[in-house]
């Protein structure tokens, strides 16, 4: 049973095809919302939305490259036509590039800081454009950004994704900021998930042993699992709940707030 409701309402989730932006797509459904799912997998954003409607809910795909001006203003209409409305924007999709600071490469980096911080920042820019009184899909909403703990704490050999997520994290309270003061009526928040054994998640215990930094992913996983006063790896559901809170009427007074949802690692 769903515990927030979000009946009626029409969001759009960025890297949805997969990982926790499909569990993040499942939940806002189960909440009563009806869902776009943005991603540059085609095929298998077209699936999960496939999968996901089968499920009673009304789910879409709209081909959405986040770091692409054009490809954003398309989704927004796009989701706006099809669900009638646009009020809830998630901006997940992401990528981590693995890389000791001695081995950073400035390709590798700036194609992080293309997806994670400027994928963010236009998507809030579309949706503000959209969601602000006169906007087209005007009325108000919310915003939530999936930043990480690694904008909370160190993590060795993810010195560039720490920095870009650091910056979603900034870039959220100062769009949360102008949202406020100019009477957008969006709110805007960030989580930071712990790792959760994803695709990006298990990559990244591979590269750690790959690094050097530990002996197997069994023991690169034990490590953060020790490091985690709850003592579990993060699941996609405990990220998804979370997002479904801060887009809910119970979170109408929090904006431009960041939520640790990583079982203490980051306290
Ligand atoms: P994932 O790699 O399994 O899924 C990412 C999704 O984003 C994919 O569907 C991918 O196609 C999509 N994507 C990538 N680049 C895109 C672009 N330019 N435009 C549109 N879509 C694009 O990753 P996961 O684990 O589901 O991560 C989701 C978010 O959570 C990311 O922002 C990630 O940084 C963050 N996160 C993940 C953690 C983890 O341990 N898995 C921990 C902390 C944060």
């Amino acid at each position: 049973m769903a515990k927030f409701d979000l009946t009626g309402r029409k969001a759009l989730v960025t890297g949805g095809a997969r990982g926790i932006g499909a569990g993040i797509a499942q939940a806002l459904a189960q909440a009563g919302a009806s869902v776009m799912i943005g991603d540059v997998l085609a095929d298998l954003g077209k699936e999960t939305a496939q999968r996901l409607s089968a499920e009673g809910a009304k789910v879409g795909f709209v081909p959405l490259d986040v770091t692409k001006d054009g490809d954003w203003a398309a989704a927004t209409d796009a989701t706006v036509k099809a669900l009638g409305g646009f009020d809830i924007l998630v901006n997940n999709a992401g990528i981590e590039i693995t890389s000791l600071v001695v081995d950073v490469d400035g390709d590798d980096l700036r194609r992080m800081l293309d997806v994670n911080v400027a994928g963010t920042l236009l998507g809030m820019k579309h949706a503000f454009r959209a969601m602000r009184p006169g906007g087209s899909a005007g009325g108000g909403g919310a915003v939530v950004n999936i930043a990480s703990v690694a904008a909370t704490i160190a993590f060795p050999a993810i010195a560039g994704y720490s920095a870009t997520k650091s910056a979603v994290d900034r870039a959220t309270r100062v769009a949360a900021m102008e949202s406020g003061k100019l009477g957008y009526g969006v709110r805007v928040n960030c989580i930071y998930p712990g790792l959760v054994p994803t695709d990006m998640g298990m990559k990244l215990a591979n590269d750690i042993v790959a690094a050097g930094l530990a002996p197997s992913v069994e023991a690169a996983v034990g490590d953060v699992i020790g490091q985690t006063p709850l003592g579990r790896l993060g699941e996609i559901g405990d990220m998804a709940d979370v997002v479904v809170f801060l887009c809910s009427d119970a979170a109408r007074f929090i904006t431009g707030a960041g939520l640790a949802v990583d079982g203490g690692m980051g306290m």
